[in-house]
């Protein structure tokens, strides 16, 4: 069973209020800003549930890549609201798709975003988790950072086993990055998107 309150019970750490703290690589922490949202860090970016505030920087990161391989189509104020909107709904619901914004912990911004779909099963304990890097952030180590972080969430506030890439395999990217995380390549398979390559690897314990 899925913990169904994944903010109120889940760990966390005090500290001052919106500051990353740097912690060492196997140091990835929980921790509570003074709003009271959830916030993962490991030093150099932190993940906390999109925001309202998010909606121009999350439209605004949308390259072509991004739209081509995660939005299905050129995203607009209207469908990024919606989407965020929705996110918060699951969020505050316990529902099953959890959307963290990826931020960079020296300024502050917006640089991508990652999420898990709980519901979105293959075998019992595997999840699907979705990502992006804007363009301008990318090749810094930033996306296997936040598949790190999304490990420990679901290690610690769900009952997750095993994370689930599916990726176009035209999106040698992303193929590569999944690799390069040592995600185990299960082979390709036709999804509602289409045909889809499939990694997965185990959370860890
Ligand atoms: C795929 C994506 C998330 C990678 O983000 P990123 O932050 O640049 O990835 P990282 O810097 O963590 O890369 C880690 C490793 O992945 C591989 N990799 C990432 N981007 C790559 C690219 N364009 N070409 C080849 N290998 C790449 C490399 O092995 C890289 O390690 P290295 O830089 O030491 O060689 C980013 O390109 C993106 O947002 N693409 C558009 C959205 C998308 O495709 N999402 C996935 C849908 S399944």
């Amino acid at each position: 069973m899925i913990d169904s309150f994944p903010i109120a019970r889940h760990p966390f750490r005090k500290g001052p209020s919106l500051i990353c703290h740097l912690h060492t690589a196997s140091e990835k922490v929980f921790e509570m800003n003074s709003l009271h949202i959830l916030k993962l860090t490991d030093g150099v970016i932190f993940l906390r549930p999109l925001a309202a505030e998010d909606a121009a920087d999350h439209l605004a990161g949308e390259d072509e890549e991004m739209s081509k391989w995660v939005s299905g189509g050129r995203s607009t104020p209207a469908t990024v609201e919606a989407f965020i909107r929705s996110s918060q709904e699951n969020w505050r619901g316990g529902g099953p798709r959890r959307a963290f914004g990826v931020f960079d912990c020296v300024s502050n911004r917006l640089v991508g975003f990652i999420e898990v779909n709980l519901a979105r099963l293959v075998e019992p304990g595997q999840v699907n988790v979705s990502y992006g890097v804007f363009r301008q952030w990318r090749r810094q180590g930033l996306a296997l950072r936040a598949i790190d972080l999304m490990d420990e969430y679901l290690r610690t506030a769900t009952e997750a086993r095993q994370m689930v890439f599916r990726i176009a395999p035209a999106n040698t990217a992303s193929l590569k990055l999944a690799e390069k995380a040592s995600y185990t390549f299960r082979g390709l398979f036709d999804e509602p998107e289409g045909r889809m390559v499939r990694y997965v690897r185990d959370i860890k314990t």
